[in-house]
């Protein structure tokens, strides 16, 4: 049934398509046996499978998409559910991390159960890139008593039973379809995750008493094709170079709606290229370590111009503290109420690091670190999603969170190879 989507085979599990027999069906009968089961198929598909959540309030093709189905409830599940969550200190919070199996959310989780706060996490486990590294999170938050439901963004009623079993004061929606380039792959994902499965979770949140207030990931990306530098919060964000910085900009005006008509407490955060231990491989970081180490030449950008291409790298422990800020500085959700209601809060912030770092430079820190010459491939720049140069000005968030960036690139990419030596056993047995 969305066979029309482009999606990379195994992403989204459909019924398989009983096609690939038809080259056996030789007689008639078989025919019309053939017809008669895909004629039952199409009935049952759509009556039994047909995911009722939002399939009919979202009908684009890029957004029907089907929802995987996971088990959940029972008293056993309500159970770690609720320990998960429980609040074990005396200012604590409980907090519903999405994406929590992924680079961010790991670590957001990891740092509130750290401090006493109450984490319930929730991930789909997609394989956008390899699931095995989610798993591998997954046990690392276990151990330290942080429960990962599996499940989508998208399913209204798994959503709406994890708010009745804990009222939850506090959600970090880190959530998304990340990436620029699987876009032109991909583009439903985006549209999937960054959109509907955003709205969906707004849906809830707006619905629920009482409402928690929301912190969630936007990008840097949003600043799209500017070039004024360093990016403030009020630059223009009206030129998205991507259909993934399309869509996380699409965020930030859902975002200005609901807490206008619901009095959500909504605050965004624009990450600027998060890099650290248990990072994602489909960022340039992490694939150049990879490639060094195997002795594959890695593309470096240079922009048309010969100009450089230059990143606002920033440790990811940097990102952690500014989450935290901003969930502890987060005002309650006001709900709609009446005419004479104070409008709920809505912010948004740069985190980055104010210290934009050359790609060739990062390169040349990482031979260092791996003690490996790397052999660089100087490409120009492709019109794909990428954009030139990222810097952060981060005076705004600095005044209200009390954020302050402290880790240069030097030493957080010597945590980062410290730990993928060793994740990957890098000199005890082959990479892969
Ligand atoms: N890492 C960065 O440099 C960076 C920069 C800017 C913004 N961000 C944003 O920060 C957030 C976290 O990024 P990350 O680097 O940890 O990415 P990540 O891909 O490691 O984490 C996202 C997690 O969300 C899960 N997920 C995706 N769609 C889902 C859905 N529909 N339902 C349930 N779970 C779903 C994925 O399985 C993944 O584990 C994202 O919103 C991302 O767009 C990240
Ligand atoms: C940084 O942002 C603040 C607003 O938070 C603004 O007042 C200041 O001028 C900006 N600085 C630069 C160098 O753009």
């Amino acid at each position: 049934m969305d066979s029309i989507i482009p999606s990379t085979p195994g992403k989204f599990k459909m019924e398989k398509s009983s096609y690939m027999h038809r080259s056996r069906l030789h007689s008639s009968i078989a025919k019309l046996t053939f017809w008669s089961l895909v004629f039952i198929g199409i009935i049952y598909i759509f009556f039994f499978k047909a995911p009722s959540s939002y399939s009919a309030s979202l009908p684009t093709d890029l957004s029907r998409r089907s929802l995987r189905t996971y088990t959940y409830g029972g008293a056993t599940w309500e159970k770690r559910v609720r320990s998960s969550a429980r609040i074990r200190s005396p200012n604590g919070v409980s907090v519903l991390v999405t994406g929590a199996a992924g680079f961010v959310g790991t670590h957001v989780s990891a740092a509130l159960k750290r401090r006493g706060d109450g984490v319930l996490g929730l991930d789909n486990f997609n394989d956008y890139y390899d699931p095995s590294l989610k798993r591998a999170r997954q046990a690392l938050l276990e151990r330290s008593g942080v429960f990962i439901v599996e499940g989508d963004i998208n399913d209204a009623a798994l959503l709406r039973k994890l708010f009745e079993v804990v009222p939850f004061t506090h959600v970090m929606h880190l959530a998304a379809q990340a990436g620029v380039r699987y876009a032109m792959e991909n583009p439903g994902s985006y549209v999937h995750s960054n959109i509907a499965g955003f709205v969906n979770l707004l849906e809830i949140c707006k619905s629920v008493n009482p409402q928690p207030a929301i912190v969630w990931a936007s990008s840097s990306s949003v600043y799209g094709l500017n070039t004024k530098v360093p990016f403030s919060e009020r630059d223009r964000t009206d030129q998205p170079a991507s259909l993934y910085a399309a869509t996380k900009k699409a965020g930030e005006e859902i975002a200005h709606t609901y807490n206008h008509i619901y009095g959500l407490s909504l605050t965004g955060l624009r990450f600027f290229t998060v890099y650290g231990p248990w990072g994602r491989p489909d960022m340039a970081y992490f694939f150049f370590t990879k490639d060094i180490l195997k002795g594959k030449s890695i593309s470096i950008f240079e922009a048309a111009n010969h100009g450089t291409v230059a990143r606002d790298f920033t440790y990811i422990d940097d990102i952690v503290r500014g989450c935290l800020g901003a969930l502890d500085t987060a005002e309650k959700s006001t709900g709609s109420g009446g005419k004479k209601r104070a409008p709920a809060q809505l912010r948004v912030f740069n985190l980055g690091n104010t210290s934009p770092v050359p790609v060739s430079d990062l390169v040349t820190i990482l031979e260092r670190l791996l003690k490996v010459k790397a052999e660089r491939n100087i490409m120009k720049l492709p019109r794909n999603g990428d954009v030139q140069f990222t810097h952060a000005n981060i005076s705004y968030a600095q005044r209200e969170l009390g954020y302050k960036p402290i880790t240069d690139l030097q030493s957080g990419l010597k945590k980062f190879v410290r730990w993928y030596l060793n994740y990957y056993s890098v000199g005890k047995k082959s990479v892969e």
